[in-house]
């Protein structure tokens, strides 16, 4: 059964394809509205989310089809102690696809192991978020118009945010891609995204702690939140979490046609003034979102022999 882990589960060629169908969707909504009529997604959130969990439930019934919903472990049975393997063995009785977010680094790939339904990671711990990387390529993919040459700024939380994790597996795909990772000492990058990602395929990058002297350098800026619920130590949060405010006194050295992301929430990291810029893309982000999670539906219902 084919579920969606990581974004390294795809080929270059199925992301192309993926982009192709979201653009579809947006061209001509009504093609898709009866796509997945009398199929249910079952969202199974065992950690908060906002976009992440609705773009899923907007996405399914925009293809016509329906949703049944876990919203918090405190909700769920999980709560009594039940396993990740035997909530997905009883939803897949229920479901035709399952979207999942769990605190703890692997729990979608147990669930895909146990499910006898298509199992799609909505974030496992600070592993990875294989969707938000989708709305993320669909948003660079629009406002940029291509992947390859862009120079891409990741600043913030570049230790625990999943998010970076994935779009790095994403970009460094795609030719002449450089990376800029902009974070505090204790946040940096984790070595194994590095060397196995960025020094295997000789991917060109630098690290700094300065978001200021490489600003004039970026095609994006992708902004991260400092994961709170990722720290051991509240006092080391409270240190780290307003390194780097992105204001518009710091845009004044940015690129004209420079891109702002962020897979929100925020927290500080981004000034509300900001959003008045026309760089400014996090909110177009969250509509993509929406429009990847449907083509990723479509597929896997189609690849299971469902639709
Ligand atoms: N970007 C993202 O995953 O947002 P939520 O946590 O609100 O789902």
């Amino acid at each position: 059964m084919r579920s969606a882990i990581d974004i390294i589960d795809f080929s270059t060629e199925e992301i192309e394809e993926l982009l192709a169908t979201a653009l579809d969707i947006i061209a001509d909504p009504d093609k898709y509205a009866d796509a997945c009529r009398r199929k249910k997604l079952a969202t199974l959130f065992f950690e908060p989310s906002t976009r992440t969990r609705l773009s899923f439930e907007a996405a399914m019934y925009e293809l016509g089809g329906n949703v049944i919903s876990v919203s918090s472990a405190a909700s769920s049975s999980a709560s009594k102690g039940e396993s990740v393997a035997d909530t997905v063995k009883v939803v897949s009785n229920y479901a035709d696809i399952i979207a999942m977010r769990h605190p703890k680094e692997g729990a979608a790939l147990v669930a895909a192991n146990n499910a006898t339904i298509p199992v799609i990671n909505a974030g496992d711990g600070g592993h990875c978020h294989p969707t938000q990387t989708m709305a993320d390529l669909l948003t660079i993919r629009r406002e940029k118009g291509a992947f390859e040459g862009l120079t891409i700024g990741l600043c913030g939380d570049l230790k625990f945010g999943r998010t970076v994790h994935s779009l790095i597996n994403a970009m460094v795909r795609y030719d002449n891609v450089k990376f800029v990772l902009i974070s505090p000492e204790e946040l940096k990058l984790p070595s194994y995204v590095k060397k196995d990602v960025l020094q295997a395929r000789k991917i060109p990058y630098v690290q700094t702690t300065s978001l200021e002297e490489v600003m004039p350098d970026l095609d994006v800026l992708y902004m991260t939140r400092v994961q709170q619920e990722r720290f051991f130590n509240e006092e080391d949060y409270l240190r780290l979490r307003d390194t780097y405010i992105l204001d518009t006194r710091k845009l004044e050295a940015a690129k004209k046609d420079m891109i702002i992301m962020h897979p929100l929430p925020r927290v500080n990291e981004i000034s509300v003034a900001v959003d008045d810029d026309p760089r400014a893309c996090y909110f177009k982000q969250t509509l993509n979102g929406k429009y990847m999670r449907m083509a990723l539906i479509l597929k896997l219902l189609k690849e299971a022999g469902t639709l």
